[in-house]
């Protein structure tokens, strides 16, 4: 509880965000990050091929999240959230074959070995760490996704703005928030056991986002 207020601090803003954060290089957020600087966005060179293969293997992740979230009851409120981009990202692949008849390439082992490592932790009944790897794939993507958006459109795709970084609704007021509250109402029923289990998968979702980044970044 806060002092002023008597409500009960959100885990998701405080610790969840806090330890993402952490875990930032300056250049990706100059403010909170902590890790040494690496190669920053603008020195990226992908290809058209190579963002198009980051829209599979992120396909293959958020179809992924999306299927066990429909599959897990204690994930019954994280349903219909709004953020999920499966559909979405459907149609951007399928405008690369209309536009510029670039067919959808395979998912690539980046894409597949997430996807397997996430179904793996939910089959062992390793809720909580899974609970981690979804907050940080849909929050990731609204902030350093949105800036990878930008400069990729920029610099590959004549400013077309894809469906993936388009919400229904109001994202940031709106979606993001009633997200963040249904992650707090699950995490409130946790000992403090189980919240430092999700915590501690932090490093771990930033190795599997970090793997769709392989494809655009050098
Ligand atoms: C938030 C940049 C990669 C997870 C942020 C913010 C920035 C940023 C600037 C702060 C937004 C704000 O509160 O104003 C970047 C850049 C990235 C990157 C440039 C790569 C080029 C990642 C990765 C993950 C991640 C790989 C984890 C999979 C998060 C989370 C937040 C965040 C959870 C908090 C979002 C929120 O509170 O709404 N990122 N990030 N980011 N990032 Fe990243």
């Amino acid at each position: 509880m806060t002092a002023a207020t008597g409500e009960v601090p959100s885990f998701v803003q405080t610790e969840m965000r806090g330890a993402a954060m952490a875990l930032h290089t300056r250049d990706q957020a100059p403010r909170e990050g902590k890790q040494p600087a690496q190669r920053p966005m603008s020195s990226w060179q992908p290809t058209r091929a190579d963002y198009l293969q980051f829209l599979v293997d992120s396909r293959k992740v958020y179809r992924t999240l999306e299927e066990i979230v429909e599959e897990t009851e204690m994930f019954a409120s994280f349903r219909a959230s709004g953020l999920e981009r499966g559909a979405a990202l459907d149609k951007d692949i399928a405008w690369f074959a209309a536009t510029h008849g670039e067919k959808e390439p395979a998912v690539k082992s980046q894409g597949e070995t997430y996807a397997a490592e996430l179904r793996k932790m939910v089959a062992d009944g390793e809720l909580e760490r899974f609970v981690c790897h979804f907050y940080n794939f849909y929050f990731a993507h609204t902030a350093g996704g949105r800036m990878i958006g930008k400069r990729m459109a920029g610099m590959l795709l004549d400013g077309h703005t894809l469906e993936f970084y388009q919400w229904d609704g109001d994202v940031d007021q709106v979606l993001l928030p009633g997200l963040r509250t249904k992650i707090d109402a699950l995490v409130a029923g946790w000992s403090r056991e189980q919240k430092d289990k999700c915590l501690a998968e932090t490093a771990n979702s930033f190795k599997g986002g970090g793997a769709m980044m392989q494809h655009i970044s050098p």
